[in-house]
């Protein structure tokens, strides 16, 4: 394919679908295993309940329920998908990967499928991957599936991490447009800060031992207060990048749909864009707390169903996550 074939080919999100398990977890609940209140967890986080996945219910489950609605959403069948990728950080098992395992629940077995650890910018830098592809003609749709059961990594003894996290799945198949699309995207990356959100042992470094279970290092562990301050940094950063090159503008942004890590992040990130929260920030963080990779995949999902996002719209992704990594798109649906 020559150059100029890709760089004119315009790719977008054709299909959308979200999974919510069931069971809703609320501050009140939390209030009973934890040293917390319904009131702090509000004030501090937006936060007002979580779902929680069941014990037999895996990541790939709900990533596959999120998956079939998304290939329907976009009027297409499993066997058209060409490429799965699957954002977790709360894979099934280390290996085989949790797209493996997707491929084989949606019976297209022989596409390739692949998992990325990008943490809560997964859905972000899987479109960024998925578009490359697309534009080069390698393949025509690809399913971009964002999945966690963070759940199954939370410190349920730790008040300052288990009152934030929930479990979910969204997915999107992308494919070529005649208008719109994908018009800018901007991804960064800090290793040397990788330490401020961690799940310190059940890899090569410190393999799962007695001593590693019984320190409790198989859960995550975060220093909230310095993130903080980065993830409002960098996701003002995100949006800048993948805006400014387009010549937009806060004004020219008909919706912001960031990762949703905390209301208090959010709202400082949308004063430093100069657009108004209330207006053109989409939220759900109260419904569902931080699902990590999760969290962006359904509420563009939710925003699309709530008609929110309508055609013709400029609508800006922007996420935050361990790693560090960040990243911004600027879709016109
Ligand atoms: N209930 C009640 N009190 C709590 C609490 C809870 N669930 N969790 C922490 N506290 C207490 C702390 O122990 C501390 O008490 P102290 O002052 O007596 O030591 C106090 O509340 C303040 O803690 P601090 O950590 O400074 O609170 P905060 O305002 O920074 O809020 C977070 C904590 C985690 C909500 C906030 O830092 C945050 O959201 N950080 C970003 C996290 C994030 O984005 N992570 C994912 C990136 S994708």
């Amino acid at each position: 394919m020559f150059k100029e074939e890709i760089l004119e080919k315009k790719v977008g999100i054709i299909g959308l679908g979200k999974y919510l398990p069931e069971k809703r977890l609320t501050n009140k609940d939390i209030e009973k295993i934890v040293d917390t209140t319904d009131e702090w967890i509000t004030e501090r986080t937006g936060i007002k309940e979580r779902r929680i996945a069941r014990e037999d219910e895996t990541t790939s489950d709900l990533a596959v329920n999120a998956a079939k609605r998304a290939i329907e959403n976009a009027k297409l069948k499993p066997e058209d998908i060409g490429l799965i990728i699957v954002a977790t950080i709360t894979p099934d098992m280390f290996f085989p990967s949790t797209a493996c395992i997707v491929q084989s629940k949606l019976n297209v077995n022989h596409i390739p499928a692949f998992d990325i650890s990008v943490a809560c910018s997964g859905f972000i830098y899987g479109i960024a991957i998925a578009e490359q592809f697309i534009k080069s003609g390698a393949y025509k749709h690809i399913l971009v599936i964002a999945a966690e059961k963070m759940s199954s990594v939370t410190d349920w003894t730790d008040r300052s991490t288990c009152v934030l996290m929930g479990d979910g799945a969204g997915a999107a198949v992308l494919g070529e447009v005649e208008e719109g699309g994908i018009l800018s995207i901007y991804l960064g990356a800090d290793g040397s800060k990788g330490n401020l959100l961690e799940m310190p042992a059940g890899g090569s470094r410190l393999p799962a031992s007695a001593s590693t279970v019984e320190k409790r290092l198989h859960f995550l562990r975060m220093e909230g207060n310095i993130l903080f301050k980065h993830a409002v940094k960098v996701m003002a950063e995100a949006a800048l990048k993948a805006t400014e090159p387009l010549g937009l503008k806060g004004d020219d942004i008909n919706l912001v749909i960031p990762h949703q890590a905390n209301i208090r992040i959010l709202n400082a990130v949308a004063k430093r864009m100069g657009i108004d929260p209330e207006e053109k920030l989409y939220l759900n963080i109260d419904k569902y707390g931080n699902m990590s990779s999760a969290s962006s995949a359904v509420a563009l999902t939710e925003a699309v169903e709530q008609h929110r996002v309508k055609k013709g719209d400029t609508i800006l992704l922007d996420a935050f996550g361990a790693g560090l990594t960040w990243g911004a798109i600027v879709i016109k649906w």
